[in-house]
């Protein structure tokens, strides 16, 4: 941990929400009556100044602080912090207009006329220089403010591309920096094929769909120069504020960016959750999602991130949002916090009166009242929070699961001989659903940043795009006594896209070559059937649907053989013992029920760790986290019924009631419970 990382470990959890509050400057009761309330949800901190741009600069090199000057000190006089931000995220129409080349280009040459927000061009000086000036404004102005908590740089950050000349002179200079010479391109793009070869840098343009290591390499670079711009935007931030650490809002994983990089430039990772509650007959598969996504955000640095956005009752966005059901905001709350968040914030404070976001839940709706339920779900979060105080690391997980983004884009690209439904970040989710269930601790990795050794178990799906770092390194776990699962449809290309000749680099580790690759449609049955007295102590059959790999084994055992077809009886899942560890390859995709099963003989046999030894009830779960010198034991229940959770030997009390309890903890439908564990 660098110095700025460690400073930031307040001795309480966040609890709070993005604050327009410029957008309320003419309605000084509104404004009185926010800061009330904010009080009386135990709000502790609040993102401010997050679109502001045209209120902080009304026109070229006009500042108007004022109005945020007074957000902070009254901010300060209630006992809350600011995590304030940057204003890069939207920016003002007079600035679009008298530089139009700070507006995005889309892949058919036009420019984005002024409009939406999160749509500038990443490479443009012009806006890097606006950038940098409001930026040194806002650190030179609030660098010394108690209110100061914390940097929100810019909002969501997307590598949706721009492609102006400037981008494009910004991607060959890229290119010439990673291969070199043309020929160098030509090879590690096969351009050879369909006539494609490049004889220029100035011919290369990142809109041929068919040349995929163009449009991987356009990704890789669409996200490196947003990190570049996130970089020089915080130039200023970090001269005129040393001390002050800062973050930047992500997102889901699918936004064109590699957030493993970005994060080691960040002191704190925070994430905005949208999940989709209530969309499902069952609330539970939304909360595996859910949970495999704070994972994620927790694993980014190994270090406790904030849920920076996430709605206290619905959306407006997506198709159909329920409001938050009775219960549901506090059990998703305190989910996030039991993966490993050290606060709790909303979008937003208070609902706009108007522009595309005003029917977004908010704490504090149009008809603002302190009675409505929303309010007080949010006030019983805040007096959750309070009681956790002071939170402090996460658990170190034993199962690690690799997500490679770069792996995720080139699968996305790839024309294989089935394209529909290959699901990179689905099928992650489904080998991490048997984890959740179990209650057994896991961490995301990205491989060849993270330490392996603390790890029995690294799972690896559909790993398509094998950089040689990672081989090695998966390789080297192996041998030294680690577990790794693979699965089909890996090992196949290089780090340009360019198919393995041969031999794919897994084949001594996983002991089998893969022939083929058969794709199923829907009417297709294949199955696996379980070896008899194999390893796992698993019997039975499973179906396989989708992709179903055709192996020869070298070293490889079978432990369970395709049930149809012409390789009926070929092996659908495997064993290799290779140096003091053991690598398995589940050749097909395998259904939930088969993830399950395998991965509970496998957490047996390896001895994995759980939060609750007794097997949980569906849809419930547990996790562990450590609150200074105390352990919490959060117990969830995704459903809408009661359940009971058997708690191991030794003596618990309930954080909130301090209740004592023993053998047995009782959930309420949508319930959680977050109990000390006492020693005995
Ligand atoms: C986020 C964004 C917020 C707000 C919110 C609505 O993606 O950062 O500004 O738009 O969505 O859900």
């Amino acid at each position: 941990m660098t110095q700025i990382e460690q400073r930031f470990q307040p001795n309480f959890l966040l609890h709070g929400a993005d604050y327009n509050y410029e957008q309320w400057l003419d309605y000084p009761d509104i404004l009185e009556e926010d800061f009330r309330l904010m009080r009386e949800a135990n709000c502790n901190v609040m993102s401010v100044g997050i679109f502001s741009w045209a209120m902080l600069e009304p026109a070229e090199g006009q500042y108007d602080f004022e109005w945020l000057d007074q957000l902070m000190d009254t901010l300060h006089e209630n006992g809350i912090q600011a995590i304030l931000a940057t204003p890069s995220g939207a920016k003002p129409a007079w600035m679009s207009h008298a530089y139009p080349e700070i507006r995005r280009v889309d892949a058919q040459g036009r420019r984005e006329p002024h409009f939406q927000r999160h749509n500038h061009c990443p490479t443009s000086p012009v806006y890097r220089q606006k950038v940098r000036q409001i930026n040194t404004h806002l650190a030179k102005r609030y660098r010394a403010h108690p209110a100061v908590l914390m940097w929100h740089v810019s909002n969501e950050y997307n590598g949706g591309g721009c492609h102006c000349d400037l981008c494009y002179a910004a991607f060959r200079a890229w290119l010439r920096n990673r291969y070199g010479t043309l020929d160098a391109l030509n090879h590690a793009w096969w351009t050879t094929f369909w006539s494609h070869r490049y004889t220029d840098w100035s011919q290369i343009e990142p809109v041929d769909g068919s040349i995929q290591g163009l449009m991987l390499d356009w990704q890789r670079f669409t996200s490196d120069q947003m990190l570049d711009f996130f970089l020089a935007e915080i130039e200023p931030l970090r001269a005129h504020t040393p001390d002050v650490p800062l973050t930047t809002n992500f997102m889901r994983p699918d936004v064109g960016l590699d957030y493993w990089r970005f994060a080691q430039h960040i002191d704190v990772v925070s994430w905005d959750s949208y999940p989709r509650w209530h969309s499902q007959p069952e609330e539970w598969p939304v909360a595996v999602e859910t949970a495999f996504y704070h994972d994620l955000h927790r694993s980014y640095k190994n270090q406790p991130f904030l849920l920076m956005e996430s709605t206290p009752s619905h959306t407006n966005w997506q198709g159909i949002s329920r409001p938050k059901k009775p219960g549901m905001h506090l059990l998703s709350s305190m989910q996030a916090v039991a993966h490993g968040a050290d606060g709790v914030q909303y979008f937003q404070w208070r609902q706009s009166r108007g522009g595309t976001e005003k029917f977004h839940g908010a704490v504090i709706g149009h008809v603002a009242s302190r009675n409505a339920r929303v309010f007080q779900d949010v006030k019983s979060v805040g007096a959750h929070l309070a009681q956790l105080s002071p939170a402090t690391s996460v658990s170190q997980a034993e199962v690690a699961l690799l997500y490679d983004f770069q792996n995720e884009w080139a699968l996305t690209l790839a024309q294989l001989p089935r394209n529909e439904e290959k699901q990179y970040q689905e099928r992650c989710i489904a080998h991490y659903r048997p984890f959740w269930q179990m209650a057994v601790p896991i961490d995301l990795i990205a491989c060849s940043t993270s330490n392996l050794m603390p790890y029995k178990l690294i799972i690896a799906p559909m790993l398509y795009l094998l950089r040689q770092d990672i081989a090695a390194r998966l390789d080297t776990f192996v041998r030294r006594g680690g577990t790794v699962v693979l699965t089909y449809l890996s090992g196949l290309v290089d780090e340009s896209d360019l198919c393995f000749i041969g031999a794919s680099p897994l084949r001594p580790m996983l002991g089998l070559w893969v022939e083929q690759t058969d794709v199923l449609f829907d009417h297709n049955t294949q199955t696996l059937e379980l070896e008899a007295d194999n390893d796992l102590g698993m019997s039975g059959s499973y179906p396989i649907t989708h992709f179903a790999d055709i192996v020869h084994t070298d070293t490889a055992i079978p432990v369970a053989r395709y049930g149809h077809d012409y390789y009926a009886g070929q092996a659908a899942v495997t064993i290799n013992r290779y140096g003091a560890g053991q690598c398995f390859y589940v050749a097909g995709r395998a259904d939930t029920r088969f993830l399950h099963d395998f991965y509970t003989a496998l957490s047996n046999n390896l001895q994995l760790a759980r939060a609750v030894s007794a097997p949980l009830p569906l849809g419930v779960t547990a996790q562990q986290r450590r609150h200074g010198d105390q352990t919490a034991l959060y117990l969830m229940n995704f459903q809408p019924s009661s359940q009971t959770v058997e708690l191991d030997g030794g003596i618990y009390e309930d954080a909130l009631t301090g209740e004592r309890l023993r053998h047995s903890v009782d959930l309420e439908p949508l319930g959680v419970r977050i109990v000390w564990q006492r020693l005995q």
